[in-house]
C-alpha cells in the first residue's frame, strides 16, 4: 500500500517547485503551433496558480505539474473547433448554469430511449418541457453482472456496448448543443470495477497498479479503520474491505465488493483521471458529476469522508479543465451533512475553485419531511443555518434522483424545534413506508442497518406523493407543490425522468435479473412513449403542462438567478413558509402551504417582505389580502412580485 495522506507540513517550500513562469514557457512549447495557444496561456495565468497550489496541499512529487501540463497541452490540441469556440461561448457567459433558464433533467440513457441514438430522436421532447441541462446515468463501459446500476466502470473510454459508441456520445452532445441543451455524464473517481485493466493487472501482481488500489495482506489495517467507517450498504455489501483470493490480500471497497476504491494519494491515478476528464470534455460533456466524491480520501481514525485533500484535488482537477477545456464544469454529487457539503463549492482559499454546483441533498430531504409533517419549520431552521456558497456557484435542487432518500436531518435543527431527531427520522421512515396514519406515500425500504435499524426510502416523486393512491386526491398538488419549491430555490433544478408525468413505482425491477438484487430500480421505471402524443410529448397530461408552464415562469424571472441566496422564513402559521430572494432584477417572495388543508395567513408577514398588491407570477393575478389575511389552499404556491 502507497503512503497516504501527505501532510501540508512535510512539503517542501513552494520555491521548490518549477517556478510557475517557468511551467509557462513548457505549456507554449507543448502547444506547438496550436493557433489557440495564446488563449491556452491566458487560462493558465488565470488559473495555474490553482493548480500548482492544489498539488501543493496533497502531492510531494516534483514531477507531477510538468506531467499535469503535458496531459492539458496535448488534450487541448485534440479538442474539436466547435468545442473550442463553445469554450468562448461559456467563457463569456460563465454563469450559464446559474440563470433562470437552466433547467436539469436526468435519466438513464436505456429507459429514456433505449440507447444513445434514439435519445437524439427526443431532445424535441426535452425542448418542449424547456430542459437545458441533461444528465445522462453511467454510460460507460461497466463490469457484466451486478454494476450498481453502471457506477462500476470497466473501461473510461469506451460506452456501454447495449448504449452505442463514443462516436454516438459525440453525435448526441452535437445534437443536444445545437438543441441548447448541455450533457452532463458522470466521473466515477472513487473507485473502479474489479474488471477494469488496473484492477486485473494489479490482480496478475503488478505492483504499478496495485498502487493504485488501497490493498492490505491482514485485517490489522481494515479492522483499525474499520472502527470509525460507516457502512454504504449495510444489508447488501457489509463492511469496507473484500479480501481478493486472486490478489491475495483485502481491498478497499466503500461500496460493493466488485467496486475497488481507488488509491489518490498516488500521483498516477491523479494523471489518469485528468485524462479522462480531457477525454470526456472532448466529446463534447459540459458537466461531469463527481460521483461519491466525498470517500476519495481515506484518513485513519475519521470516517474516510469529506477530507481537506478531496478539496485539493478537485481544485486541481478543475484548474486543468479550466485551461484545457474550459466549457467544462463539475457537479459534486457529495451526500454529505450540511455543514461539510459547502465545502464541495470551496471555503477558505478553495472559495469558488471546486465544483460549480453540487447537489442540495438537505433540501430535498427537507420538503419530504415538511410534507410529511404538514410543518415547514424545520425546513425554515435547517435552511437558516446553512451556509453562503460562493457567488458563482449553484445548488443543483431536486426533489427526486435514482439513489434511496437517507433522512439526513441533524439532531440540533430538530432540538430547535423539540423534536428528538432520531425519532423524527424513524418516523419519517415509517411515513414513506405508509406505516402511518397519517401517510399518503408508498415508499419501500432500503438498505436497514441490521444492528441500528436505520432506514432508508425508495419511491419515485409520484409514489411517495400518493399519486397511486385513490384517496390521495390532493396527490397531484402535493408534488407540484414539492416542485414548485425545487424550481423557486434558484440552482439547477433537476428533474429526475418520470417525475414530470409522475410515474409511479415500478415494481416490474423484481422480475429483471439486471435489477432485481438493488431494489433503487423501483424507482427507475421506464419512459411510456407509447402514451406520449402524436407529437412525441405529452402535453394534456396535468403534471406535464403544469410542470412546463412552472419552468417557463422560471425563465421569465431573472431574479432566480443562482449568485443570489435564498432566504427561508418560517410564519405564524407552522405549514407556511416564505423563500424570500432579494434581486436587483426584482425582489421575489414566494409562499408555500405543505399542507393538504386551506390555511389564513397575516397579510403582513408575507408583504414586510414585498409590500403593496403584488403580481403572482405563476398564474399572473393580482394577489391581495382578503381582511388582513391571505388565504392559502391546500398546497397553495405564490411567486410574488411587485412590477
Ligand atoms: C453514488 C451513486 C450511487 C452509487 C454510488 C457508488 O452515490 O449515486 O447510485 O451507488 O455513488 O458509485
Amino acid at each position: 500500500m502507497k503512503a497516504p495522506a501527505v501532510t501540508t507540513a512535510l512539503l517542501p517550500p513552494k520555491a521548490a517547485r518549477t517556478a510557475a513562469t517557468d511551467l509557462r514557457q513548457e505549456l507554449l512549447r507543448e502547444l506547438g503551433d496550436d493557433p489557440a495557444a495564446a488563449d491556452v496561456l491566458a487560462r493558465w495565468d488565470r488559473w495555474g496558480q490553482d493548480l500548482l497550489s492544489g498539488l501543493d496541499e496533497v502531492y510531494v512529487d516534483p514531477q507531477l505539474s510538468h506531467r499535469l501540463l503535458h496531459e492539458i497541452a496535448m488534450a487541448h490540441r485534440a479538442r474539436p473547433q466547435a468545442l473550442r469556440e463553445r469554450d468562448l461561448q461559456r467563457l463569456l457567459r460563465p454563469d450559464w448554469f446559474q440563470a433562470s433558464d437552466a433547467i436539469g433533467y436526468a435519466a438513464y440513457t436505456e429507459r429514456f430511449a433505449g440507447d444513445l441514438p434514439r435519445a437524439i430522436e427526443h431532445i424535441a421532447y426535452l425542448q418542449d418541457l424547456g430542459v437545458t441541462y441533461l444528465h445522462l446515468m453511467p454510460l460507460l463501459q461497466t463490469r457484466s453482472g451486478p454494476n450498481d446500476g453502471g457506477y462500476a466502470v470497466s473501461d473510461y473510454d469506451e460506452v456501454r456496448s447495449d448504449l452505442g459508441t463514443m462516436d454516438d456520445l459525440e453525435e448526441l452532445a452535437t445534437h443536444l448543443h445545437g438543441a441548447g441543451i448541455s450533457l452532463t455524464l458522470d466521473l466515477v473517481l472513487n473507485h473502479v470495477a474489479r474488471e477494469h485493466r488496473w484492477a486485473r493487472a494489479a490482480r496478475m501482481g503488478d505492483a504499478h497498479y496495485r498502487d493504485y488500489f488501497w490493498t492490505f495482506e491482514d485485517r490489522a489495517l481494515p479492522d483499525s479503520y474499520e472502527h470509525s467507517l460507516t457502512e454504504v450498504f449495510p444489508q447488501t455489501a457489509p463492511g469496507n474491505f473484500t479480501w481478493d483470493p486472486e490478489l491475495n490480500r483485502w481491498v478497499w471497497t466503500t461500496f460493493n465488493s466488485y467496486q475497488w476504491d481507488l488509491n489518490w494519494a498516488n500521483p498516477d491515478v491523479l494523471c489518469e483521471f485528468v485524462q479522462i476528464i480531457l477525454n470526456l470534455a472532448n466529446r463534447g460533456v459540459d458537466c461531469l458529476r463527481l460521483d461519491a466524491i466525498a470517500f476519495l480520501w481515506k484518513r485513519m481514525g475519521t470516517n474516510c469522508q469529506n477530507q481537506a485533500e478531496v478539496h485539493a484535488i478537485t481544485q486541481i482537477l478543475r484548474a486543468a479543465a479550466h485551461i484545457a477545456a474550459p466549457a467544462l464544469i463539475f457537479k459534486a454529487e457529495a451526500i454529505v451533512p450540511p455543514s461539510e457539503v459547502v465545502h464541495y463549492f470551496g471555503r477558505g482559499p478553495h472559495a469558488g475553485r471546486v465544483s460549480d454546483l453540487a447537489y442540495h441533498n438537505s433540501f430535498m430531504v427537507q420538503i419530504w419531511s415538511a410534507l410529511a409533517t404538514r410543518d415547514a419549520r424545520l425546513m425554515s431552521v435547517a435552511m437558516s443555518r446553512m451556509s453562503r456558497i460562493p457567488t458563482t456557484t449553484a445548488w443543483a435542487t431536486y426533489l427526486r434522483c435514482h439513489d434511496d432518500i437517507g433522512w439526513a436531518i441533524e439532531d440540533r435543527d430538530c432540538e430547535a424545534l423539540g423534536w428528538n431527531g432520531w425519532a423524527h427520522r424513524n418516523f419519517l421512515c415509517d411515513f414513506y413506508t405508509g406505516q402511518q396514519d397519517s401517510s399518503f406515500a408508498e415508499g419501500t425500504v432500503f438498505e436497514q442497518h441490521p444492528v441500528t435499524g436505520d432506514r432508508r426510502i425508495n419511491g419515485t416523486a409520484a409514489s411517495l406523493c400518493g399519486v397511486g393512491r385513490e384517496d390521495q386526491p390532493l396527490a397531484v398538488d402535493r408534488l407540484l407543490c414539492a416542485y414548485t419549491m425545487v424550481m423557486g430555490m434558484g440552482g439547477v433544478p433537476l428533474i429526475f425522468m418520470g417525475d414530470e408525468i409522475a410515474l409511479c413505482n415500478d415494481a416490474d425491477y423484481a422480475n429483471d435479473p439486471h435489477h432485481c438484487d438493488d431494489n433503487r430500480w423501483i424507482h427507475r421505471p421506464l419512459m411510456p412513449w407509447e402514451v406520449a402524443n402524436e407529437h412525441g410529448d405529452f402535453s394534456g397530461h396535468q403534471v406535464y403542462d403544469r410542470l412546463r408552464h412552472l419552468i417557463a415562469v422560471r425563465k421569465d424571472n431573472e431574479s432566480l438567478h443562482a449568485s443570489i441566496p435564498t432566504e427561508v422564513h418560517a410564519t405564524s402559521v407552522d405549514a407556511v413558509t416564505c423563500f424570500v430572494r432579494h434581486h436587483p432584477a426584482g425582489d421575489m417572495t414566494q409562499v408555500y402551504n405543505v399542507a393538504d388543508h386551506a390555511v389564513s395567513i397575516p397579510a403582513w408577514e408575507i408583504d414586510q417582505y414585498a409590500p403593496g398588491a403584488a403580481r403572482e407570477v405563476l398564474s399572473g393575478e393580482v394577489v391581495e389580502p382578503v381582511d388582513g389575511m391571505y388565504h392559502l389552499a391546500p398546497y397553495a404556491t405564490l411567486w410574488l412580485v411587485r412590477d
